[in-house]
């Protein structure tokens, strides 16, 4: 026990010296990711000190545009959970500039990092590489701690990367991104930063408790997946946030577990729910196969990329490259297992704050991957229009089909050109992941203002 929090110490001793003599994004840079293909933008990544007193420190990853980085905004990028890192999850699996396949990187060509500098943090402390020396940081924290943390995280890093302080600012995220994303953004604007914040897009994201949970039976039913019975069962017996709410304060009640479990043996146990179209990554001892097999296939998707990314961001040459250290944790994990948030989070509603931003002039982009189960298009839509209704926003572009080359990539619709709705079509819970052409367009569209494109009419037969 001695030794080991001696080790502990010197460890955080080391950082600390690291920390002082790295103050400039130089020191941060990266010289090349093991494995990956040679690319002309650069790379930076480690640790911004919150708390100096406290030693709780965040980590991120910086992938600048692949061209003219001088000339694009700076997009950070918040994945959710709460708990779950935005590095292992948007970089490497969704819309970073290179995916882990077998000991190497192959190149995204969907990545973000076209259309600007992406900016990924692990937030809060105790997510990824991201720690906190005292550890009863870990034992609650909240929504509150976390914008807090990010915000003073921005600040800090804005001071090592002057020429991005003037910079359009967007800040990204999913899934329980809904609640990082907006209360981020809004205290930025309380606080009165000097930031030059544009924009806000949430994927498939937490807003309302009871809509976005009581949207899950539904879908399911919707799609095949559970029996007009069990559908019944969830409408009259008891629905997905009494049992939501019943699993997290572990009290259950018969009922609701005999409605919850009828549900889980319809769908089986082999199909994910973030898409319900997808196939599921069986093992990841099989998954090199697993992937051949579905190249062979001419299966685009490797479902079986998060357990690659866990692999390769355990290497140690990689994590010497990345400037990252495990601090108080044996190994990196996608979800923090460390973490203890305040799961009543999950309860405080995001839509207000959304209202709040759309006020102050802030672009919103709420979209959703449309094969998700877990948080559905149709409660997320629902909150969004009954929001623009609620702020007397018209609809500046009715319902319609939008589209990517010349096939439909997703419906969307605008209020007062300012508030966005739009879904993904055939996307997950994580969009870029399994829909990247078209969450490439989305976001690109988003980042200009511009309305999604429509469909290309021609009056002459079409030439390629
Ligand atoms: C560690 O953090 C807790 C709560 O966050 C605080 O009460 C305590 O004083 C801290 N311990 C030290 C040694 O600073
Ligand atoms: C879910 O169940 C609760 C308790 O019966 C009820 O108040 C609520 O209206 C239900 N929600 C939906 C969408 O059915
Ligand atoms: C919204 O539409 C209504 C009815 O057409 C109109 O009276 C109102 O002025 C519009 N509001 C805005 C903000 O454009």
């Amino acid at each position: 026990m001695i030794s080991q929090a001696w080790m502990v110490m010197a460890t955080i001793y080391a950082i600390q010296m690291c920390l002082m003599v790295e103050s400039l994004p130089e020191a941060n840079k990266i010289a090349g990711l093991p494995g990956q293909p040679q690319v002309s933008f650069q790379q930076f990544a480690g640790y911004i000190t919150i708390d100096e007193k406290q030693n709780r420190a965040l980590f991120y990853y910086l992938a600048e545009a692949e061209t003219d980085p001088a000339s694009k905004p700076l997009v950070l990028w918040l994945n959710g959970g709460p708990g779950c890192s935005s590095i292992g999850a948007g970089a490497f699996c969704e819309h970073g500039p290179f995916k882990p396949s077998g000991n190497v990187l192959v190149k995204n060509e969907y990545s973000w990092n076209k259309e600007a500098n992406m900016l990924y943090l692990e937030s809060p402390a105790g997510v990824g590489f991201s720690y906190s020396a005292n550890k009863s940081f870990y034992s609650s924290v909240n929504d509150e701690m976390t914008a807090r943390d990010n915000l003073v995280f921005l600040e800090h890093w804005f001071d090592k990367f002057p020429e991005y302080k003037n910079r359009d600012l967007f800040i990204t995220g999913e899934s329980y991104g809904g609640h990082y994303v907006p209360q981020l953004a809004h205290l930025i604007i309380q606080s009165k930063a000097k930031f030059n914040l544009k924009g806000i897009a949430i994927g498939n994201p937490l807003l309302e408790f009871n809509t976005d949970f009581n949207a899950r039976a539904e879908f399911f039913w919707s799609h095949g997946l559970i029996s007009d019975a069990t559908y019944e069962a969830f409408t009259s017996v008891c629905n997905y946030s009494q049992i939501r709410r019943q699993i997290q304060s572990g009290s259950l009640t018969p009922l609701c577990s005999g409605v919850n479990s009828q549900a889980s043996r319809e769908i089986s146990k082999f199909v994910d729910g973030y898409d319900v179209t997808l196939d599921v990554c069986l093992s990841s001892i099989v998954s090199q196969s697993q992937v051949l097999n579905r190249l062979q296939d001419s299966e685009k998707i490797d479902v079986c990329v998060e357990d690659e990314t866990v692999q390769y961001l355990n290497r140690e040459d990689v994590q010497k490259v990345l400037h990252a250290q495990l601090v108080g944790v044996t190994e990196w994990s996608v979800c923090s297992d460390i973490l203890q948030y305040d799961m009543q989070n999950l309860e405080v509603p995001t839509i207000p704050i959304l209202g709040s931003l759309v006020k102050s002039g802030i672009r919103v982009l709420v979209y959703s991957g449309d094969q998700d189960s877990v948080i559905p298009l149709t409660g997320t839509r629902m909150l969004v229009n009954g929001l623009a209704k609620e702020l007397g926003l018209n609809t500046t572009v009715p319902y319609r089909a939008w589209f990517e080359s010349r096939q439909v990539a997703g419906w969307t619709q605008v209020y007062g050109n300012i508030l966005s709705f739009a879904t993904i079509r055939g996307a997950s819970h994580e969009a870029p992941f399994s829909q990247p052409e078209r969450s490439l367009v989305l976001f690109s569209a988003f980042l200009g203002g511009k309305p999604l494109p429509e469909a290309i009419l021609s009056v002459t037969p079409i030439r390629i």
